[in-house]
């Protein structure tokens, strides 16, 4: 039974029992008081009757006493009256009782022997009759007869039955009243609060909390000391979850991030939303080749690290559709699924005309903003036309991904470095809602340098519509408040690293960009590494013992003459290794249409050229240089069975030919030299760091490389692998999730 129906039983038993009580005490009071009226009026009658029959009866005149019986017993409630001789014999009776003489005998016996009056309640013709009886008595005190008066008393009866009825109406009516207050009073005392308390720690049981229920705000001095310990307890509880929470990303951050915790964890995070990235190039490129239309994954680290995520988190990727084979492949949105062999997000191709191309891409981005932002020595091109198409292709790319997010609520998108420096700006303008990042691929310099750019308060505006903007390492996050200080008006927290502009808050952050951990796992070698080198260097009909590998574009930021030089000088400076080492240069031509880098690619091969030519001999040469847009697949045996790898930037956001290196490497028995001007050399700091303007200490690396007591090579790759392990492209990709959905 419910404690409130029990209450309530309770209540009305107790009430019921005390009306009861206090209605058989009434009706016992008003009874009395009832009969001892009728007792008072009868003997009034009596008395006054008295006066009459008396005379009579002492002369015997009992005609006249029949007769005034008659006539005086039937008044009011009198109904009927008897005389009685002293001896108890009937002398009259009134006819209505007659029958009934007999039962009042003792009665009237008893009064007569005692000398005092009598009465009593009978019942006769079903009616309750009071009997009242008195003697009577001559002068000389002796007793002469009995005078009894016959009362109708139910009246008494109907009296008290009617207390009864009202009484218990009473009852019902209280009863009523009690068990409503009662139960009103029990719920906003009792069972109201009790719910509410009930509530407040089950939703802290199913971790549904809100924050503002985590005191309980009862105003009930009943429970008060109840509220105060669920609250305390709450308060512990709270605690209790949020340590294991923090237990649980700890342990989770400690787990591997891979493609399945990402996609757990963006299915969380985003529900069904699908994530937009937009870059300048292009994921898979669309190529013919003899008659037949080829696949390939262009060069360079922003499609290395941001395919994988893709491909966990679906979505589209916008990008302009560089290839010649671009058009044939995709649907008439310009559309098409990738990756071919295992279709798993989409690629929206957008196409530039050739005065598009050369003015953004050739022109402002990389010969314009690409030496401004690397300090290479390279002096930039800023020209008023190139500005004008870049300004104009950041709005055509703006376009497109309006259009492709018009009925999505909050969209997710991040554009991809220095060629959408305008975007984050033209999307928020028209899309306040949309959650925009823009992750700057490439160094940010000293506000000294950008400031050459005529147009750096427009770029700068331009950025600043993200709400968050990431670069590989903090350095950059410095440089780039730093150039937001000395150019724009403009609120910087240098705690939070935060921008504020006309309202609008931008996040700076560093989030180092990295690769899958599954990278090396792709390419399946079971071959030994001596076994692999040796079968690698046979296809070049070249003999060696040692080998070092290099891949890039060809681009004068990755300091490709510079390592050439470094290798000359390690023959130079150590002869002993001729004939031994020998050093594969992957080089993959790029932005060609640039003279700079035409001049940059003939100059790599000529350089190239003369160390060869200084020290080949009829089998060996010290520089294999492999020009062409290579496969990681092909490009894999070798970083697996090369001794070190060099990579040596002037200057490098990140460098992920550093990071793919270390995961691939077999047998942790490589060294890889490291240029101290990447941003990889931030993470990887058990490299061999190098200056990579300074040939000598260079050329003494790669000696020092080569030599390495084996012991040290694998701690150090052993470290520089579990760092890539950890802090892979699946947690960069989180990091930057978690950030832009936490505004
Ligand atoms: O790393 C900087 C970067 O611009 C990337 O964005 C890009 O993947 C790479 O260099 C290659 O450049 P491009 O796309 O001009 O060939």
């Amino acid at each position: 039974m419910k404690i409130t129906l029990r209450l309530v039983v309770s209540l009305i038993i107790v009430v019921a029992m005390i009306a009861i009580g206090f209605s058989l005490y009434q009706v016992k009071i008003e009874r009395e008081r009832l009969v001892r009226e009728l007792e008072r009026r009868t003997a009034l009658l009596s008395e006054s009757l008295e006066e009459s029959v008396i005379p009579l009866v002492q002369s015997k005149s009992f005609v006249k006493i029949k007769r005034f019986v008659e006539r005086f017993g039937n008044r009011e409630r009198l109904i009927g009256i008897i005389v009685n001789d002293f001896q108890g014999e009937t002398i009259a009776s009134t006819k209505a009782i007659s029958g009934y003489a007999h039962i009042i005998l003792p009665q009237v016996l008893n009064s007569i022997s005692e000398k005092k009056t009598i009465h009593s309640f009978k019942k006769i013709d079903h009616k309750e009759v009071f009997i009242f009886t008195k003697f009577f008595e001559d002068e000389e005190g002796n007793v002469t007869g009995a005078l009894s008066l016959f009362q109708d008393s139910s009246f008494i009866d109907i009296r008290l039955r009617e207390i009864w009825k009202y009484n218990f109406l009473r009852l019902v009516i209280l009863s009523i009243v009690i068990v409503g207050i009662t139960l009103l009073v029990v719920k906003w005392s009792i069972t109201g609060p009790i719910a509410q308390i009930a509530e407040w720690v089950r939703d802290m049981r199913l971790g549904n909390e809100k924050e503002k229920k985590k005191t309980m705000a009862l105003n009930n001095d009943v429970f008060a000391p109840l509220v105060k310990e669920v609250t305390q307890l709450a308060k512990t509880l709270s605690k209790v979850k949020k340590s294991m929470e923090e237990e649980k990303i700890r342990l989770d951050t400690e787990s591997l991030w891979n493609a399945e915790k990402l996609k757990a964890y963006t299915s969380d995070k985003l529900g069904d939303k699908k994530l937009f990235v937009i870059s300048n190039r292009e994921p898979y490129q669309h190529l013919k080749e003899e008659g037949k239309i080829k696949c390939v994954v262009p060069p360079g680290g922003l499609v290395t690290a941001l395919d994988p995520v893709m491909r966990v988190c679906d979505g589209v990727w916008i990008a302009h559709g560089s290839g010649d084979a671009d058009r044939l492949v995709v649907d008439e949105k310009n559309k098409i699924r990738v990756p071919p062999d295992n279709p798993s997000y989409t690629l929206k191709r957008i196409w530039l005309t050739k005065e598009e191309e050369d003015g953004y891409y050739y022109g402002f981005a990389n010969e314009g903003m690409w030496p401004l932002c690397h300090i290479t020595h390279e002096r930039p091109i800023f020209r008023l036309n190139d500005w004008i198409y870049y300004q104009k292709v950041n709005e055509k790319f703006g376009l497109a991904i309006l259009e492709e997010i018009e009925d999505i609520e909050s969209p997710l998108i991040l554009v991809q470095d220095y060629h959408f420096a305008l975007l984050p700006y033209l999307i928020k303008e028209k899309r306040p809602d949309a959650k925009v990042a823009i992750f700057w691929h490439i160094p940010w310099p000293n506000p000294e340098t950008y400031g050459i750019c005529p147009w750096v308060r427009e770029l700068l505006i331009g950025m600043l519509g993200a709400d968050l903007i990431g670069f590989h390492i903090q350095l950059y996050c410095n440089n780039f408040l730093d150039t937001v200080d000395r150019f724009l008006e403009s609120k910087i927290d240098w705690e939070q690293f935060t921008i504020s502009k006309k309202g609008h808050i931008s996040f700076v952050k560093p989030f180092p960009i990295s690769i899958s951990p599954a990278f090396s796992t792709n390419n399946i070698n079971t071959q030994r590494k001596d076994a692999l080198k040796e079968s690698l260097l046979k296809e070049f009909d070249i003999n060696g013992i040692y080998m070092g590998v290099g891949v890039d574009r060809i681009d004068y930021t990755k300091g490709i003459l510079e390592r050439f030089r470094a290798i000359e000088r390690f023959f130079e400076k150590y002869p002993q290794f001729i004939e031994k080492f020998i050093f594969v240069e992957f080089g993959a031509p790029s932005r060609t249409h640039i003279k700079r880098y035409r001049e940059l690619l003939a100059q790599t091969e000529e350089t190239a050229d003369n160390i060869n030519w200084k020290f080949q001999t009829k089998n060996w040469k010290p520089i294999i240089f492999l020009k062409g847009n290579h496969s990681h697949e092909k490009i894999m045996p070798f970083y697996m069975a090369a001794d070190m790898c060099m990579v040596t930037s002037l200057h490098d956001g990140m460098n992920l030919v550093a990071k793919e290196y270390v995961a691939s490497c077999l047998e942790d028995s490589d060294v890889l030299i490291l240029s101290q001007f990447t941003g990889a050399s931030r993470e990887l700091k058990d490299a061999l760091i190098v200056n990579p303007y300074d040939i000598e200490s260079m050329a003494d690396a790669i000696y020092f490389a080569l030599t390495m007591d084996e012991e040290e090579k694998k701690i150090r790759m052993k470290k520089m692998k579990e760092n890539i392990m950890d802090n892979n492209i699946y947690k960069w990709a989180a990091n930057l999730i978690t950030e832009l959905t936490r505004f």
